[in-house]
């Protein structure tokens, strides 16, 4: 076999009377009865080759009508110049063409389920399962090529920080990170279970106890949780942890980070200090503890303003100690009746009873849900208030607070969405901060960590562990990107009693803690040094970096939506015996 002399792809006019020997696909082959055109592929490109029947040897001659697309192929050739009728100026290598000497099938393919070739859309399920096929499409490769200069350039800036890269184990006990665990049978003592790492978040408190005080991981965390566009139950972090540190070190640690990646891999200058928005701020004016910033119509909390206006959907939820909140949007007047009903019904699966909206006219009149139940100028002051003018939508939300807020929060994306007010060019980065450390879920009738266990409370806010858990803040902060949640950290309990006392605020008994944490609350026992970390989802920034809809997208073998490998189907079924060694037993009845 002759060695490759060059890939397609770089082939230009500068070539021109060269000798090359070229390895690659066959994307097309058109038969011209003499003439046969081939257009060759591999990682770098296309480029077009010619099998001239005159000028070849019959038998290669013969090869080249034998070919089909995605044959593996050796062509070996004179490049030259086309002809100007002939030039392509749709592709790369469009000036010039491989006049053939010789042309060798390597190996055969089979006629492939899906075409490879960018533009061509096909079904996911069909692409999963032909994952190899679908990689050679460009676009695919191009994304894998992005992820890598990403992951290259994180660890080229983290390096220059004095951080180390630590690997720690896969096989772990759990980590609570809200998700369930994935397990793994122990054989040596059955019953007893590995479980796989949802983040190295203990592991890299312990680096700290251990004196590394700079660590970093790029590593791979496990969460059995329901697939969606930003999830996968298998994805990778960027994981960080260091020691004697405030949160604003860290964040500046991540912003170089940041800055270094959007740079090098996509040429965008960030600002030196991403904005930053306090967790309360961010829920009252955009209704999310991850907005998008890319476009304004702030909420607004209107209870003040409606108070005895005589809606009684108003009055009643003032009377009741919740909210009025509304969003003004702009030049939204000519939504339709049934484009409005469509809003109430959206609005509705976040668990809000109903969606008020008013339309003021040219003529003065205003089109609404409830302006009749509004007495004298209530509504003209509300109007005024939204300075929301002829030819603007307002929407209104009575309901308690949260709730209100975090419903009129997707109103107002879905309306930044289809009222195309988002810049998709734009790239906005900003910091939430002060987290509440603890959320009330209603499932379990018990608070729950808003981040994790381990994360400390706000120095003003301890004396209300006491009195008030619900107001404590955490020193806990979340980067977002676009809307997504890119990262999440904070600093950390560092001493034994405190970290004892948030497993019983969280419903953990001292006997319970001690059998999960036993070793942690240990470790902290031996001059813990204060610290702190973050981390963010590498899947999640490629994904926005390179537009993609899903982190299917990202991951060269992404699991369906449903967390199953199609290309290899699994999860599958195991032997008998494999059941046997770990003496697991499969219900009947499934
Ligand atoms: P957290 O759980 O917020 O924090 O995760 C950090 C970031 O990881 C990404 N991420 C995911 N990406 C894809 N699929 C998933 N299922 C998924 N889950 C999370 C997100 C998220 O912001 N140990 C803490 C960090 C710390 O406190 O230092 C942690 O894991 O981008």
């Amino acid at each position: 076999m002759n060695k490759r002399t060059h890939y397609c792809g770089e082939i230009t006019r500068e070539h021109a009377g060269k000798n090359v020997v070229l390895k690659g696909w066959v994307q097309r082959s058109r038969n011209l009865g003499g003439l046969i055109f081939i257009q060759l592929r591999d990682r770098s490109g296309i480029v077009q080759a010619v099998a001239d029947g005159t000028r070849m040897e019959a038998e290669h001659f013969k090869t080249a009508e034998s070919l089909r697309g995605e044959y593996v192929v050796e062509i070996l050739g004179t490049v030259r110049m086309r002809g100007a009728d002939a030039v392509n100026p749709q592709m790369k290598t469009g000036e010039i063409e491989v006049y053939a000497d010789a042309v060798t099938v390597i190996n055969a393919s089979k006629t492939p389920p899906i075409y490879i070739e960018d533009g061509v859309s096909e079904q996911e399920a069909v692409r999963l399962k032909y994952r190899y096929l679908d990689l050679r499409r460009p676009s695919v490769q191009n994304i894998l090529r992005l992820r890598y200069r990403v992951m290259k350039s994180i660890r080229d800036c983290i390096d220059t920080q004095g951080f180390i890269e630590v690997e720690t184990p896969i096989l772990t006990k759990s980590t609570p990170e809200g998700a369930r665990d994935y397990l793994v049978p122990y054989r040596q003592k059955p019953g007893l279970f590995y479980a796989l790492p949802q983040s190295p978040q203990i592991y890299k408190q312990l680096l700290m106890v251990g004196g590394i005080d700079r660590y970093y991981q790029i590593a791979r965390c496990f969460r059995d949780e329901d697939g969606r566009a930003d999830r996968q139950a298998e994805f990778t972090q960027f994981d960080m942890e260091m020691s004697f540190v405030e949160p604003e070190q860290i964040q500046s640690v991540i912003e170089a980070v940041f800055r270094h990646v959007f740079k090098t891999v996509v040429g965008v200058d960030l600002a030196l200090l991403f904005p930053r928005l306090t967790w309360r701020e961010a829920m009252n004016r955009y209704g999310s503890d991850k907005p998008d910033l890319r476009f304004g119509m702030e909420l607004s909390d209107v209870s003040e303003t409606v108070k005895g206006c005589g809606f009684t959907v108003f009055e009643n939820a003032l009377a009741n100690g919740q909210i009025v909140c509304a969003i003004c949007a702009k030049a939204a007047g000519d939504l339709s009746r049934k484009q409005l009903d469509a809003l109430a019904e959206f609005v509705k699966t976040y668990h809000v009873k109903g969606l008020a909206w008013a339309i003021p006219q040219e003529d003065g009149s205003v089109r609404s849900s409830f302006a009749k139940a509004m007495h004298g100028d209530s509504m003209e002051k509300l109007l005024s208030a939204m300075d929301c003018g002829a030819g603007d939508a307002l929407f209104v939300i009575a309901d308690q607070k949260h709730t209100a807020l975090t419903a009129m929060g997707q109103l107002r994306l879905k309306l930044g969405h289809e009222l195309n007010l988002i810049d998709e060019k734009q790239y906005n980065l900003l910091w939430i901060t002060e987290f509440p450390l603890v959320s009330w879920d209603e499932e379990a009738q018990r608070y729950v960590a808003e981040h994790h266990p381990f994360t400390s409370v706000m120095d003003e806010d301890i004396a209300l562990m006491e009195t008030d858990i619900g107001a404590v803040r955490a020193k806990a902060y979340d980067l977002v990107l676009n809307g997504v949640e890119m990262g999440s950290g904070s600093i950390r309990i560092h001493r034994s009693d405190l970290q004892a006392r948030m497993f019983e605020t969280i419903g953990l008994t001292p006997e319970e803690a001690q059998v999960k944490f036993g070793f942690l609350l240990e470790a902290f026992q031996y001059g813990t040094p204060p610290h702190g970390g973050f981390a963010f989802g590498i899947d999640r920034l490629v994904m926005v970096l390179c537009g993609a809809e899903s982190l299917r997208e990202v991951l060269a073998f992404p699991k369906s939506q449903a967390g199953v490998d199609m290309m290899m189907d699994t999860p599958s079924a195991v032997s008998d015996d494999q059941l046997d060694m770990l003496k697991l037993k499969i219900q009947k009845s499934l």
